[in-house]
C-alpha cells in the first residue's frame, strides 16, 4: 500500500477563478471527503458535486482507477481534486489519512463513506476468516473512520457524515446474512452516533440503497432491472443538502422494508430470501 498522502495531487483550479467556484449556483462550494471513491455509487455522486464546483478529497485503494475518477471530476468542474491511495481495512492508517484530508481541504463539510464489499456468503458460512473480512471492511473500518470524523465534526459543531449502509441491514436473510449483519451493525452505530452528535450540530445520514447497478451487483441475476446509479446519486446529494437522517433509495424501499421487517418470524424463516 502506498503511504497515505503519497498519491495526493496539487490543487487543480480548472475554472481559473476560485472566487467564482466558491459560490457557483448561489451556494457555497462543498469540501467533501470521499472514502471508497472508486465505488460506482460514490463516483456518480461525486460527478454531481464536481458540477457544483466542490473540492473533493478521494481515498481509495486502486491507484489507477482513482486517477481516472479524479481526472474525470476535474473536467466536470470540481474546484480541486486530491487523491490518497489507501486500503481502508488498515484502521491504523485512519487518523493520519483523515487529518491529512481535512488539512488539505482546509475544512470539511461532508464525509462520504462508500467503501464496502458484498463478500461470499457461501464461503463465509464455512470459514470464519471470510465472515470476519466482510465485517471488518463494512463495519469495523467504518466505525474506526466515524469515530475520528464524529469527534472532529462535533468539536467544530458542523458537518455531514453520509454513510452508505444497505436495506440488507434491516433484516437478516439466509442469502446474505453476513453482508446484512455488517450493514445492520453499521446502521445501529450510525443511529447511536447521530443521537450523540446531533446536538453538536452534526448530521449523520444513513443511506440505505436497494439493489443498484454497479460493479458490486453486475453478476447478480436480474441486475439490468436494478436502480440507475445516477438517480441514486442525485437522491443522495439531495439528502445531504437537506441534512436528512435516513435515506431509502429508490424511495419505494422504505415501504418494502417496513413490510419485510414486520413479517412474523414463523413465516419469515420458511421463506427463501
Ligand atoms: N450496489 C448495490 O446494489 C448496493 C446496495 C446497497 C448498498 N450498497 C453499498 O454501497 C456502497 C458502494 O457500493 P457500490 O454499489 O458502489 O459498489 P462498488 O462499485 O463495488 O464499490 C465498492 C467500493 O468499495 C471499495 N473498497 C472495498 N474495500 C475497500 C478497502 N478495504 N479499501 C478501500 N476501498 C475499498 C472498492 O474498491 P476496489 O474497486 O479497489 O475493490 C469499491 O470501489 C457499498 O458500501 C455497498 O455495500 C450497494
Amino acid at each position: 500500500m502506498a503511504a497515505v498522502g503519497s498519491g495526493v495531487n496539487g490543487a487543480q483550479d480548472v475554472s481559473g477563478s476560485r472566487v467564482q467556484m466558491a459560490h457557483r449556483g448561489g451556494r457555497p462550494a462543498k469540501k467533501v471527503l470521499v472514502l471508497g471513491a472508486t465505488s460506482g455509487i460514490a463516483e456518480a455522486t461525486c460527478r454531481i458535486w464536481a458540477g457544483q464546483g466542490a473540492s473533493l478529497f478521494l481515498a481509495g485503494r486502486n491507484a489507477a482507477r482513482l486517477e481516472v475518477v479524479a481526472a474525470d471530476l476535474r473536467v466536470r468542474g470540481a474546484a480541486e481534486v486530491y487523491t490518497a491511495v489507501v486500503d481502508l481495512d488498515d484502521t491504523a492508517k485512519h487518523p493520519e489519512l483523515l487529518a491529512h484530508a481535512v488539512n488539505t481541504l482546509t475544512g470539511l463539510d461532508v464525509a462520504y463513506l462508500a467503501h464496502g464489499v458484498l463478500g461470499d456468503q457461501a464461503a463465509a458460512e464455512q470459514d470464519f476468516a471470510v465472515a470476519e473480512q466482510i465485517l471488518h471492511t463494512n463495519l469495523i473500518s467504518a466505525v474506526s473512520l466515524l469515530t475520528w470524523l464524529g469527534n472532529f465534526c462535533a468539536q467544530r459543531r458542523s458537518g455531514v457524515l453520509a454513510v452508505i449502509s444497505s436495506v440488507a441491514g434491516d433484516r437478516g436473510r439466509k442469502s446474505n446474512y453476513l453482508y446484512g449483519a455488517s450493514k445492520a451493525g453499521l446502521s445501529a452505530f450510525l443511529g447511536g452516533l447521530r443521537n450523540r452528535v446531533d446536538r453538536e450540530g452534526v448530521t449523520v445520514l444513513n443511506i440505505k440503497p436497494g439493489p443498484v447497478k454497479t460493479a458490486m451487483t453486475i453478476n447478480m441475476p436480474g441486475s439490468h432491472k436494478f436502480a440507475d446509479v445516477g438517480k441514486v446519486a442525485a437522491a443522495i446529494v439531495k439528502a445531504v443538502d437537506a441534512k436528512r437522517d435516513t435515506l431509502y433509495v429508490p424511495f419505494q424501499w422504505a415501504p418494502i422494508m417496513f413490510v419485510v421487517r414486520h413479517i412474523p418470524e414463523r413465516v419469515f424463516k420458511k421463506l427463501n430470501l
